[in-house]
Order: structure tokens, then C-alpha cells, then sequence
């Protein structure tokens, strides 16, 4: 399985910044074999970070709207970004959970319509401090109340971020990166019969993602914090050869 380098930019960038990071991260990057590096920018930037990087490194977005079109101020649709030559999605990232109020019900509707469109999904899970006693309850709850009937498996990545690991510096220690991995890879094996590509995230540095990278089941990182250096993202990327 190919590994997944993905960076979230969150709610940062500027059109100044985009032009550094570009500049830099596309000086430092050879495309490597068997590895994808998506980046994802705030939407205002797709178009613009899109044209100055390298085909090789794809340009994802944090979020779809479930409907296709319509009266709906503010958000944009899966046919839109696919317009703007976006191939992939992030669904169901915990920030758009807890502040937004993103239940796994709307995260499945945005899941079907991404889908519909062709696009592939990056669907994130995990549990939040309170729920470190109940990990599996709550990730199979939500693997089985946010993947949708008749998903398209070959478009679908799943993320698992334990919530008290993003933007916190905590990180999970690789007994638990690997456990959790584990549960999750065997739960979907057994209700999809597939092995998805399965990726980790929450804290990950230059420092730790060759180790991350190399736990047994994870398929790739999704990057944020750390993603904004486009030197560090280049070395997180390259750490995972
Ligand atoms: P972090 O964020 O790397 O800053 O912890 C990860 C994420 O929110 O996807």
C-alpha cells in the first residue's frame, strides 16, 4: 500500500504565504515511488497554490457541503471543487465536529455527495479525551454511523486523529497508534472485506513521523500544524522512504 502524505492547512494561509510555501516546498520536492502528497489550503487558495506546485503534489480541500447545489450561503458543493481540479476531501475533521456541530449523520451526507462526484474522501475519526477509556466503542460508532450505504471503497481514506493529540503536542504513543490501527483495520476488513489505507494524525513532526510511519498499519499522516513549514512538510514527507 502506497503511503499518504497530507497536509491541513486549517484556517492559515495568505496569498503571500501560499507564494513562499510554493516556491519552497516545490524546490525541495522529488516525487517519490509508492507516496502521495496532498495538500489542502483554505479555499480562497486551492486555484492558486494548485498552479504554482508540481502535478505530483495534488491539492485537497477541509470540507464539502452535502448538497449538490443550491441555496446554500457559504458552503461549496463537490461539484465545484471538482470544477477547480480538486481530487480529494477531507470529511469529519474533529474541529468541524465540535466547533461546527458535525454529526456522523451530515459527515455520511457530505461522504455520498464527495463521492458522486468522483472525489476522494479522507474521513476522519477519533476520540476525544473523555472517551480514552471507550476508544473502540467510539471508533467503531463513528466508522459505522459516518461511512454511508454503498460507499465507493477505492475513494475512501480514513484518518484516525485522537482529538486530545491535534494541535496539542501530545502525540499517541505507537503501542496505542498501532492498537488503535489495528481495531480499525480489522473492523473495516471484516465489514467491507478491504483493507483501507488508513492514516494517523495529531501532532506529527519532522521528530516522530519516521516513526509513525513505520508503525505496523499506517498507511500515511495527515499533517497540520507542521504542514505550514514547507520545509518540515518536506521532511515528514521524505521521512516516510
Ligand atoms: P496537528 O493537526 O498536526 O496540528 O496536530 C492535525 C489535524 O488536525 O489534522
Amino acid at each position: 500500500m502506497k503511503k499518504y502524505i497530507v497536509g491541513n492547512w486549517k484556517m492559515n494561509a495568505s496569498q503571500s504565504f501560499v507564494q513562499r510555501w510554493a516556491k519552497t516546498f516545490s524546490e525541495l520536492f522529488v516525487p517519490l515511488e509508492g507516496q502521495e502528497c496532498i495538500v489542502c489550503p483554505p479555499l480562497p487558495y486551492i486555484a492558486c497554490l494548485s498552479a504554482s506546485l508540481p502535478d505530483a503534489v495534488r491539492v485537497g480541500a477541509q470540507n464539502v457541503c452535502e448538497a449538490p447545489d443550491g441555496a446554500f450561503t457559504g458552503e461549496v458543493s463537490a461539484r465545484m471543487l471538482k470544477d477547480c481540479d480538486v481530487d480529494h476531501v477531507i470529511i469529519g475533521h474533529s474541529e468541524r465536529r465540535s466547533i461546527y456541530g458535525e454529526s456522523n449523520e451530515l459527515i455520511a451526507s457530505k461522504v455520498v455527495a464527495a463521492q458522486k462526484e468522483g472525489l476522494t474522501v479522507i474521513l476522519c475519526i477519533g476520540e476525544t479525551l473523555e472517551q480514552r477509556d471507550d476508544v473502540e466503542k467510539v471508533l467503531a460508532s463513528q466508522l459505522d454511523h459516518s461511512i454511508p450505504e454503498g460507499i465507493v471503497l477505492d475513494k475512501l481514506i480514513i484518518a484516525y486523529e485522537p482529538v486530545w493529540a491535534i494541535g496539542t503536542g501530545q502525540v499517541a504513543s505507537l503501542e496505542d497508534i498501532e492498537k488503535s490501527h489495528k481495531f480499525i483495520t480489522d473492523y473495516v476488513m471484516k465489514k467491507f472485506q478491504v483493507r483501507l489505507p488508513l492514516l494517523y494524525g495529531g501532532s506529527v513532526k519532522p521528530g516522530n513521523a519516521a516513526d509513525i510511519l513505520n508503525c505496523d498499519g499506517v498507511d500515511g499522516v495527515l499533517v497540520g500544524g507542521a504542514s505550514l513549514d514547507p520545509q518540515d512538510f518536506h521532511k515528514i514527507y521524505s521521512a516516510s522512504v
